[in-house]
């Protein structure tokens, strides 16, 4: 969460720059300061908060299964908040107004947490105790794993909401769960560095994609595999 916090501080300092412009009076500035400043630190304190809920949620079933079984099913877990240059992005593409209740309503991955775990089963079975919490109210799944995408990317998506509970009030906050195998976040990492690469030729971007199917597609055999073998040991 330390990561998080300094990430925000960074991000909320370069927002004050923003809106204040040197034609201001101190009154003026310090009045904007005071009303932006305060909206968005709210603003960003729930999504942490709901962050802060739902990896406690996954912790929990973790620390409850590893007495079950053999091994804790989930490796690690990593969360962030959209960063708002990426945020800003996305609300032009999607052509949402400018506000922050608009951008609450209309943007889903705000808050991400990404669960990760050595084995297919534990990601569907993780999930469904999950989804099955009264406090959880699912909007959307995207099961990449059963149907990847064409470049074959695969992972589950949960676009949830979880109350989070404040000094007098109750906040039903969206999060996007990412739910996926070490492998699969492996291939997600370098594939990511690749869209990023604008330096490629089109034929460099041909191969690397095709090369990237192929991992994709034997990364998924040897999930399979892997899955067989410890249900062979279990
Ligand atoms: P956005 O892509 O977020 O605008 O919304 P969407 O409705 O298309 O969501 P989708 O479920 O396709 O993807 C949401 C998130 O999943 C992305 O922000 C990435 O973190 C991850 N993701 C989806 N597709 C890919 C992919 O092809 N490669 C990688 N590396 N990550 C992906
Ligand atoms: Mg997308």
């Amino acid at each position: 969460m330390n990561d998080i916090t300094i990430k925000h501080e960074q991000q909320l300092s370069n927002e004050v720059k923003a809106f204040s412009h040197p034609e201001m009076s101190e009154s003026e500035f310090l009045e904007a300061m005071d009303k932006n400043f305060m909206s968005l630190q709210h603003f960003i304190m729930y999504y942490k908060c709901a962050i802060m809920e739902i990896e406690t949620k996954f912790k929990v079933l973790n620390e409850q299964f590893s007495l079950k079984g053999e091994s804790n099913p989930i490796e690690f877990i990593q969360s962030r908040i959209k960063s708002f240059g990426s945020l800003y992005k996305k609300i032009e593409a999607k052509g949402i107004p400018h506000t922050l209740e608009a951008i609450e309503e209309n943007i889903s991955d705000i808050a991400g947490v990404r669960v990760v775990c050595s084995f297919i089963q534990d990601i569907y079975h993780l999930a469904d105790c999950f989804l099955a919490q009264d406090d959880i109210r699912l909007i959307a799944k995207k099961d990449y794993i059963r149907e990847p995408k064409p470049n074959g990317y695969r992972s589950l998506h949960l676009i949830v909401e979880v109350p989070i509970f404040l000094e007098h009030e109750k906040r039903p906050i969206k999060v996007e769960v990412q739910l996926r195998t070490i492998a699969m976040d492996f291939w997600a990492s370098l594939e990511h560095k690749l869209r990023y690469k604008k330096d490629l030729s089109a034929a460099q971007l041909r191969f690397l994609s095709g090369e990237m199917k192929v991992c994709a597609d034997q990364s998924a055999a040897w999930d399979k595999r892997m899955q067989n073998i410890r249900n062979i040991i279990r």
